[in-house]
């Protein structure tokens, strides 16, 4: 069985409450509705889904307790403590390969196609960071980046590599035989076992967030308490509002999405986000190169003080009371 052939087992099981609007995007209300433009439902498109880790396999939750490393061990530490395949040397290898970037070699020379990306992803990142992305990052986050969920270090490591003091978290850091989706695979970087609690020691520090989990709490939960303790800064690289990174909270928490679906479509499978503020503002976007059926972006926010930011509305409430300013708009 695939890695990820649970996720499509997964969505046939689970008829997506997602799919009832669709008809209302078709029929031309999307016209009416321009919120809705950045919602897209790319079901069949070739890129993979995601999505949240079965819990017997995936190591936030499952796996194998006894063995699991604790937070905070980096790979030398797993290796001779836990009995975790060696990976010390081969980070060692692997540092002259990255001078040349060979995701974003691998990407150019298939013409960024869906059948190289599924290989490419697991072996490298989700995203495929390009020289001038790589620079941008290591010109403002001049106190360090701490990257959460970083997988296969990949990011990490060519940011390290031009000398950005780099520190990187992931529950099960590639090559864990927790991480469906990393599996066996060798690292490009130590990154360390933590989670989205990790920021809370690093707020100094950029934070860096690329492709996080599609519709988990987790991501939305970084950023904020990243935020509640004085962080700064946050790199987002991964799909707009509507795309498979993040869920509804996290892009309303940066004010990519500026209502709530939940409650105005009644879908089942988004969280609702009525009173959700947004705290923190985009202050600059850079193209990165795509796969097919991708709309990955590199967005730089900046912090915004509680109380400053848009709140989501509650649609429902504003339905009851259709006299007031703007209320029916
Ligand atoms: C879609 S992958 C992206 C990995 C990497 N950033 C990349 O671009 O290849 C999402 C990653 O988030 C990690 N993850 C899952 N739950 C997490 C949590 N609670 N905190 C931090 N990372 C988590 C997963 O283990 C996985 O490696």
């Amino acid at each position: 069985m695939r890695a990820d052939s649970w996720v499509d087992s997964d969505r046939a099981r689970r008829p997506s409450a997602r799919m009832a609007i669709q008809p209302l995007l078709v029929s031309g209300h999307r016209s009416r509705r321009p919120w809705l433009r950045s919602v897209r439902f790319r079901r069949g498109h070739g890129a993979v889904a995601e999505r949240t880790s079965p819990p017997s396999s995936a190591g936030l939750g499952g796996g194998r307790p006894g063995r699991r490393p604790p937070v905070g061990t980096s790979a030398a530490e797993r290796t001779v403590r836990h009995g975790q395949p060696s990976v010390t040397q081969s980070l060692r290898a692997r540092a002259e390969q990255l001078r040349s970037n060979p995701l974003l070699t691998l990407h150019g020379a298939t013409g960024g196609g869906s059948d190289a990306r599924a290989e490419a992803i697991r072996t490298y990142a989700f995203a495929v960071p390009s020289d001038a992305a790589l620079d941008l990052i290591q010109r403002i986050a001049s106190s360090g980046v701490v990257e959460i969920g970083a997988g296969t270090g990949y990011w990490a490591a060519l940011l390290a590599a031009r000398g950005v003091d780099v520190v990187a978290y992931d529950p099960a850091p590639a090559p864990s035989s927790d991480n469906h989706l990393f599996a066996g695979r060798q690292p490009w970087y130590d990154v360390r076992v933590g989670d989205e609690h990790a920021v809370a020691a690093h707020v100094d520090r950029t934070l860096l967030l690329v492709w996080p989990t599609f519709d988990e709490a987790w991501p939305a939960e970084a950023a904020e308490r990243y935020h509640r303790r004085g962080g700064r800064q946050v790199i987002y690289v991964g799909e707009p509002a509507g795309g498979l990174t993040g869920d509804a909270r996290f892009h309303a928490l940066f004010g990519m999405l500026e209502h709530c679906f939940a409650c105005a479509y009644g879908l089942l499978d988004s969280p609702c986000i009525c009173g959700t503020e947004s705290i923190w503002r985009q202050a600059r976007t850079m193209d990165i190169p795509q796969w097919e059926g991708c709309e990955d972006r590199l967005y730089i926010f900046e912090r915004v003080d509680p109380g400053l930011g848009h709140v989501v509305p509650n649609p429902l409430q504003r339905r009851r009371w259709p006299w007031r300013k703007g209320a029916l708009r």
